[in-house]
């Protein structure tokens, strides 16, 4: 089982990107996680293509992009040009969940879905061979520094058991009120990937503690 670390740019200076890239660059992180926000499915407005492109231009990180958006069908084209490697759309926002996720894998990113801290796991059953990263919400999302979710433990053990009963090698990322103080429980609970906001850009030592959230 893997160990991965996704810092959030939602916490990073934006007067400085660039100077947080590159601390992320010499860091252990492992993917760069991009909180896309529309406004209306979540009741905040965050940052789109320029930010992501110009990201781009600075990292060989894979982009873990999460898109907080309705209707996302119109965007997967986009997103991918723009330079994300992974695509993870909403579970609530896709009518058409299934043609979603074809149409990610079919540009060359991996596929993901995102549940809402109410949606249980059990809606993935038949949708998990055509993903390929399952993102559980430890808060609700919208805003970066919110306090994690306790049942959050529950639902990964739920889902850890389901993708290795299907063996579709389906990676889980849990997102929201990430921090040393339980990292480590969260993989130990069968988590492969957690994304951390605050806990990383609100150090004194952001490498640091990158590497603590790995270990
Ligand atoms: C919330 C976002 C998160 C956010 C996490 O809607 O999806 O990715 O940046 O921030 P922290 O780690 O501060 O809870
Ligand atoms: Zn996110």
């Amino acid at each position: 089982m893997s160990r991965l670390i996704a810092p959030s740019i939602l916490s990073a200076n934006f007067l400085n990107l660039e100077q947080d890239i590159k601390m992320l660059n010499e860091s252990q992180a492992d993917w760069i996680h991009l909180d896309i926000m529309d406004g209306v499915f979540v009741p905040n407005i965050s940052f789109g293509m320029p930010i992501i492109q110009a990201i781009r231009t600075q990292t060989k990180k894979p982009l873990d992009v999460h898109l907080m958006i309705i209707e996302p069908e119109r965007y997967i084209d986009t997103f991918h040009e723009v330079g994300a490697d992974i695509l993870s759309v909403h579970y609530e926002a896709s009518i058409h969940l299934h043609r979603n996720l074809q149409k990610i894998r079919s540009l060359g990113m991996k596929s993901g879905v995102v549940l809402n801290p109410h949606t249980p796991v059990h809606v993935l059953e038949d949708i998990l061979n055509e993903t390929d990263l399952v993102l559980l919400m430890s808060v609700n999302p919208g805003f970066g520094g919110q306090e994690f979710i306790p049942q959050t433990f529950s639902k990964i053990r739920k889902l850890r058991k389901m993708i290795d009963e299907q063996n579709t090698g389906t990676l889980i990322e849990v997102d929201g009120g990430v921090s040393t103080a339980n990292a480590s429980a969260l993989f130990e609970a069968g988590a492969d990937v957690l994304v951390a906001g605050n806990a990383v850009f609100k150090s004194n030592n952001p490498i640091e503690t990158i590497a603590q959230l790995k270990a």
